[in-house]
């Protein structure tokens, strides 16, 4: 029957967007096989962290949005479960596919999974082995129960295979943000994005910052914060602020600090393009973000983590990223080296070109010639 499969994908908070889009329009391209839904968890709502992202991925409305919003981990977890099974008790999809490692994702795999339909995990095997870090519970859980398990680099495979994953379940597609980061990236060659900061390519860094292990202890914070106003004497500083983080600053009295280094140059959170646009030209990056040291690699951009572990050690490998910890003298000798030494020789890992959301679709048409 034509266009019988229904695939259900979900997508709740920033980083997830980028990793819909292109499966998304993929599996768009065989109406004949499938029928897509998207639904939206509403774990980001506000319109710099969702709205401005459908807008530039020009990503179609979500089916359904569930509104649930911020909350701890246990209240967010279970709004999303009993939103989603709602969704899926009336809809039925064939599949549900579920991308990265928020909360979301976690909780729209059990509650498929325990209605018996079918979960993908896309960018599977991801470990960073640090059990403070809720993405890992998340990504350790969603690959546990997942039946298709799509992964963006080789050590992941070995990650799912070392915890007894089928390897029949296991998929090296590439990865699915860089295809979306490839197809947009033509787009960003006559933005205003750095007139708009003034400053020129090359000439400024980028920082961005939200983990809690970073923004929530006001120690660890102001030691950051301390380093990067040294840092912006030498090189403007762009800081696009999480809302996790802005209340942080606000609260610790910081804020006010740092408005007053004009060339630490603090802005709301940005959308995709501009972010992107501010990531190709930079000096260098310095981050905690997962997704952002991936895109940094493959621009060839520097980029410094402020994290004592990552679950992409492909980008290190790759000569693009380094671990700094969060502790100032760590950081301060990262720049150092950057600012000193010669420009890294930047590789691109495996099959980071673009075509990961093609291979994906070639998997789910397989499956269900065959499945
Ligand atoms: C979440 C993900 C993290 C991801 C990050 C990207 C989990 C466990 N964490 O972290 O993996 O890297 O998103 O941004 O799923 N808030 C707003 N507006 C919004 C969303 C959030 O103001 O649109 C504020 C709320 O005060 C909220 C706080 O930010 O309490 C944190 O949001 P939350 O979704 O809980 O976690 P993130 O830190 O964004």
């Amino acid at each position: 029957m034509a266009g019988s499969k229904k695939i259900m994908f979900v997508a709740g908070a920033r980083p997830n967007f980028m990793k819909v889009a292109p499966p998304l329009q993929e599996l768009r391209k065989h109406p004949e096989v499938f029928r897509t839904r998207l639904i939206h968890t509403g774990q980001h709502y506000d319109a710099e962290m969702s709205d401005v992202f459908f807008r530039d991925l020009e990503l179609p409305r979500p089916d359904q949005f569930l509104g649930v919003g911020s909350g701890s981990h246990a209240e967010q977890t279970a709004r999303v479960m009993v939103a989603f099974e709602r969704v899926c008790v009336a809809e039925r999809p064939h599949l549900v596919v579920v991308v990265g490692d928020v909360n979301s994702t976690m909780a729209c795999a059990i509650t498929a999974k325990k209605l018996c339909i079918p979960v993908a995990h896309i960018e599977a095997g991801l470990r960073s082995r640090d059990w403070t870090m809720p993405e890992e519970v998340n990504r350790v859980v969603t690959d546990a129960i997942s039946d298709l398990l799509f992964t963006p680099a080789r050590e992941a495979d070995d990650n799912l295979v070392r915890e007894g994953i089928p390897p029949e379940r296991i998929y090296f597609v590439g990865n699915v943000m860089i295809d979306c980061l490839l197809a947009q990236l033509p787009k960003t060659e006559h933005r205003d994005t750095l007139q708009r900061f003034g400053v020129t390519a090359g000439n400024y860094a980028t920082l961005t910052l939200h983990r809690p292990s970073n923004v929530d202890d006001p120690e660890v914070l102001s030691g950051i914060v301390e380093v990067m106003m040294e840092l912006s004497r030498q090189l403007p500083i762009i800081w696009p602020i999480h809302p996790r983080s802005s209340k942080m600053l606000e609260q610790s009295g910081l804020l006010d600090r740092i408005a007053r280094h004009a060339d630490f140059k603090l802005t709301d959170p940005l959308g995709y393009l501009d972010m992107l646009t501010l990531t190709h030209r930079a000096r260098m990056i310095l981050t905690d973000s997962g997704g952002l040291q991936e895109e940094a690699t493959v621009l060839g951009v520097p980029c410094i983590t402020l994290r004592q572990n990552t679950e992409r050690p492909v980008t290190v490998a790759a000569g693009a990223n380094r671990l700094a910890g969060n502790q100032p003298e760590g950081i301060r000798a990262a720049i150092h080296s950057l600012l000193n030494g010669t420009r890294p020789n930047i590789l691109i890992p495996e099959l980071w070109d673009g075509k990961a959301a093609v291979r994906i679709v070639d998997v789910l048409m397989h499956f269900y010639a065959h499945g």
